[in-house]
């Protein structure tokens, strides 16, 4: 909600997955998780979210792992596709459109994008030399050619980014080029390409990120200094046969745009896509065009250009569509030092996660780590240690205690509220408390703090529940044990909203012990409502089943 009570549209835009490969912890705790969360807040306080993303399946990372397997493009994207599916499906991930970039819609507004910018005179064509591999006899754009990194000296960064330091980079840049294909020295052959004058934009995205408020430092400064080093026209279209086909005829056969001029259009072509499947084809327009409209775009910090100069830029030329509000990108989670990297295969992929622990004990673990400052590093160990210690010695046991003693001591059903003393409501009023700060936070995308507002007030009940001894009150007075734990149970309906962005599941299993929760506030649960013996949230995790996982691997 607006501070006068008014919903908002909030379009929550999430990195479009390489379906190239499966995707990691790392990923998850980059961009889908922390949007979920995001998504999942912005719904329960009665704004109008829409979250999109999709497979991207177009560019060199599919080619080449078609290469390597020995397949076609579609067989990769396929199978990726469906495996990314079953991993938002696993883990609650609330999409309001996840889609891929190989559709005919995609290609169409990707068209429309193209041509106007185009006809604005924002593209234009030139003739420039890229890497040719004279044995392959063909070009070698983006990841067929490798190298060393001119920023770091990783001496396997790709042509279109370093994996080890992030930078985005272009083949020129690489020392001791080789061709993936080949491993032969490239050389420089002339090819017509199209370009985005970049350059048009220098000084209305210069005030453009002046003018930006509240976004993370090492967004803002890292966008600023790309600005600073002066804006260079890119190259949009590629020397390859698989992509989106150049909508004007006059480069011939074997070129293909660029997949990052295409992916970042996927943000407005998915919403489209949402808008036509609702039966309300313009309906899309709330999200892009009314300018009390939220755009927050959820990425991983090696696709910060791309969403704070490139997208924009392309907005800007466009002309009449919503820039982003923010981009709250998220630096790494590292692996034993190591960046989780699907392509160099640190860490663990998202499915076996799900294989070893509880997708909500998962959920929690990761946004408790999120990088959101720096670089976080993580280890199977810290994420069991997180659910053990933290999620069900906190949070699992605090339900489980109340339930259990409001089933033991309260007759099996919720008591009446009663007279409350002033501890009582001292309890309630910080738990309310709580609910303010974990909003404040989750608004702002300070989802890290956010958790732990919530982990505190569960804490705190715990405290509340020593000092009140509810088991010594039911033998000595029972009037007084039941105040208690109507307290406490109302203290727990309060704290599963702070936590319900975040655990989606044992919230809904909560739901069904104590009564749906809607909206962002705490409610008395109905006193007389049965409750049953309870069995726990969540198991925790027998350390012995992470013996030999990644932690044990040499660095
Ligand atoms: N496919 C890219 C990656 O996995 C992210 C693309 S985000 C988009 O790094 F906005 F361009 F789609
Ligand atoms: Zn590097």
């Amino acid at each position: 909600m607006s501070s006068n009570g008014v919903a908002r549209p909030v379009l929550v835009a999430v990195a479009w997955p390489y379906a190239s490969g499966s995707r990691h912890l790392g990923h998850l705790a980059g961009a889908y998780l922390p949007a979920d969360v995001f998504a999942r807040f912005q719904r329960r306080v009665g704004n109008r979210v829409l979250m999109v993303s999709g497979s991207d399946v177009h560019g060199t990372p599919i080619t080449v792992r078609a290469d390597a397997d020995g397949v076609t493009p579609n067989d990769i994207v396929d199978r990726y596709h469906a495996e990314f599916v079953d991993n938002w499906e696993r883990l609650g991930i609330s999409w309001d459109r996840y889609t891929s970039t190989g559709t005919d819609n995609h290609a169409a507004v990707t068209h429309d994008i193209f041509l106007r910018l185009l006809g604005k005179g924002h593209i234009d064509k030139r003739t420039s030399d890229q890497y040719y591999d004279e044995e392959a006899e063909r070009f070698l754009p983006d990841r067929y050619i490798e190298g060393t990194c001119p920023h770091c000296d990783y001496t396997e960064a790709r042509g279109d980014q370093c994996e080890s330091c992030g930078r985005t980079l272009d083949p020129e840049e690489l020392i001791n080029p080789r061709s993936k294909i080949t491993g032969s020295e490239p050389v420089p052959r002339q090819t017509e390409h199209f370009f985005l004058r970049l350059s048009d934009f220098q000084e209305s995205l210069g005030d453009w990120l002046d003018s930006r408020e509240g976004w993370r430092a090492h967004v803002l400064n890292f966008s600023k200094g790309w600005i600073e080093e002066g804006l260079q026209d890119r190259a949009i279209t590629r020397d390859l046969d698989w992509g989106i086909d150049v909508p004007v005829d006059d480069l011939g056969p074997g070129k293909r745009i660029y997949v990052w001029f295409e992916a970042v259009i996927g943000y407005l072509s998915a919403t489209k896509e949402w808008a036509t499947d609702q039966d309300d084809p313009e309906a899309w327009r709330d999200w892009w065009e009314n300018p009390d409209a939220r755009s927050v775009y959820f990425i991983g910090k090696d696709n910060i250009p791309f969403h704070t100069i490139i997208w924009p830029a392309m907005l800007q030329g466009y002309g009449g569509l919503n820039l982003p509000t923010d981009v709250p990108a998220n630096q790494y989670v590292t692996f034993r030092g190591g960046k989780a990297s699907a392509s160099r295969g640190v860490g663990l992929t998202i499915d076996e996660g799900l294989d070893l622990f509880e997708p909500d004990a998962l959920r929690y673990a990761l946004a408790a780590s999120l990088p959101e400052q720096s670089d976080t590093e993580l280890t199977v160990n810290e994420i069991a240690r997180r659910i053990n210690e933290e999620l069900v010695a906190t949070w699992g046991n605090l339900v489980n205690r109340v339930l259990s003693m409001v089933h033991g001591t309260c007759g099996g059903v919720v008591p009446p509220v009663g007279e409350r003393a002033r501890n009582d409501t001292a309890l309630l009023a910080d738990v309310d408390a709580a609910l303010e700060r974990v909003a404040a936070h989750i608004d702002r995308v300070e989802l890290r703090a956010g958790l732990q507002s919530g982990m505190a007030a569960a804490a705190a009940v715990n405290a509340y529940l020593n000092a009140t001894e509810p088991w010594k009150a039911a033998r000595d007075d029972p009037e007084r044990a039941r105040v208690i734990l109507g307290t406490a149970l109302s203290a727990v309906n309060g704290i599963r909203v702070c936590l319900s962005p975040y655990l989606p599941f044992s919230n809904a299993a909560l739901d069904g012990i104590l009564g749906p929760v809607e909206g962002w506030c705490r409610t008395e649960v109905e006193p007389g409502r049965p409750i049953e013996r309870p069995s726990p949230l969540f198991a925790k995790v027998d350390p012995t089943t992470l013996d030999g996982l990644v932690d044990d691997e040499p660095g």
